[in-house]
C-alpha cells in the first residue's frame, strides 16, 4: 500500500503575518523542483497569519492549514472560529485535538470529535492529533490511550471520511523536548493506531489513512522515521519555523 508522505509544519503561536510570508517565500524558493511532487507539504500559521500566508503560497505547493476550528457553524462563540470561515479564506488543511489544546485548553475525544465533523462538512482536511503522557508511556498504557483517543475521536466517522483524514501520534513526551521515539517504537506505535482504526474501519480504509509521526521531528531523524512502514510523514513544530531546517527535513523524509 503506498501513501503520499505528508509534512506540515505547526507554527504554533509563532509568526507575523510578515513573517510568515517570508518564511513560506523562502520555502517556495526551496522547494520549487517538481522533485517534491510526491510529498505533500504543509504549513499551519496562527489565525492572524493565515490570510497572508493563504496569498504568498497561491500558485506553489505549499498548502495550508490552521491549527484548530470551532465545531459550531455560526454564533455566540467569543473568540472562536468556524470551518466555513477556514475554508472561504482559502485554507485546505486543519489540526484538530494538538496535545497542548488537550493539555491547556480543556480539549477531549469529545471535542476533538465535534470539530473533526465540522471541519468535514466544509470540505475541509483534518489532521487530528492522538498521543500519550509520558506517565502513562512508563504505566504501559500507551495502547489503551490510543485506543480511548481513536474511538472517542473518530466515533460516527465514515470510511469514506476516514480515508482523507490524516492521524498525527505525537508522543507528549517527545513534544519540544528533543527527545524522540525511536523509530522502532515509533512504528510499533503506529501499526497499533492502523489496528485499531482497521478494527473501527476495515483492512482497506485503514491501509489508506496517512499517520504522520510528530515530536522533536528534525532533518537528523526524518529519513530512520519515514522509512517505516506505516509512518508516513510528520507533523513538526520547532524546525517547521526555518526554512533552512523545514526543507532539509522535507528532504530527509523523502530519503533525498
Ligand atoms: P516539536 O512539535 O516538533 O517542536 O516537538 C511537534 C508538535 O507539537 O506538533
Amino acid at each position: 500500500m503506498s501513501r503520499k508522505v505528508i509534512i506540515a509544519g505547526n507554527w504554533k503561536m509563532n509568526k507575523t503575518a510578515a513573517e510568515g510570508c517570508e518564511l513560506v517565500n523562502a520555502l517556495k524558493e526551496k522547494l520549487g523542483c517538481s522533485c517534491y511532487d510526491n510529498v505533500d507539504i504543509v504549513v499551519c500559521p496562527p489565525f492572524t497569519t493565515l490570510g497572508a500566508v493563504v496569498e504568498a503560497a497561491k500558485g506553489s505547493r505549499i498548502k495550508v492549514g490552521a491549527q484548530n476550528v470551532h465545531w459550531a457553524e455560526s454564533g455566540a462563540f467569543t473568540g472562536e472560529i468556524s470551518a466555513e470561515m477556514l475554508k472561504t479564506s482559502g485554507v485546505e488543511y486543519v489540526i484538530i485535538g494538538h496535545s497542548e489544546r488537550r493539555q491547556y485548553f480543556g480539549e477531549t475525544d469529545a471535542t476533538v470529535n465535534s470539530r473533526l465533523k465540522a471541519a468535514l462538512n466544509a470540505g475541509l482536511k483534518p489532521i487530528v492529533c492522538i498521543g500519550e503522557l509520558l506517565e502513562e508511556r512508563e504505566g504501559g498504557l500507551t495502547e489503551k490511550v490510543l485506543t480511548t483517543q481513536i474511538r472517542g475521536g473518530f466515533d460516527g466517522i465514515t470510511g469514506e471520511q476516514m480515508a482523507n483524514i490524516v492521524v498525527a501520534y505525537e508522543p507528549v513526551w517527545a513534544i519540544g523536548t528533543g527527545k524522540t521515539a525511536t523509530p522502532d517504537i515509533a512504528q510499533e506505535t503506529h501499526a497499533h493506531i492502523r489496528k485499531e482504526l482497521e478494527a473501527m474501519f476495515g483492512a482497506e480504509v485503514a491501509g489508506k489513512v496517512r499517520i504522520q509521526y510528530g515530536g522533536s521531528m528534525k532533518a537528523d531523524n526524518a529519513r530512520e522515521l519515514v522509512a517505516q512502514a506505516d509512518i508516513d510523514g510528520g507533523l513538526i513544530g520547532g524546525a517547521a519555523l526555518k526554512a533552512d531546517s523545514f526543507a532539509a527535513l522535507i528532504d530527509e523524509a523523502m530519503g533525498k
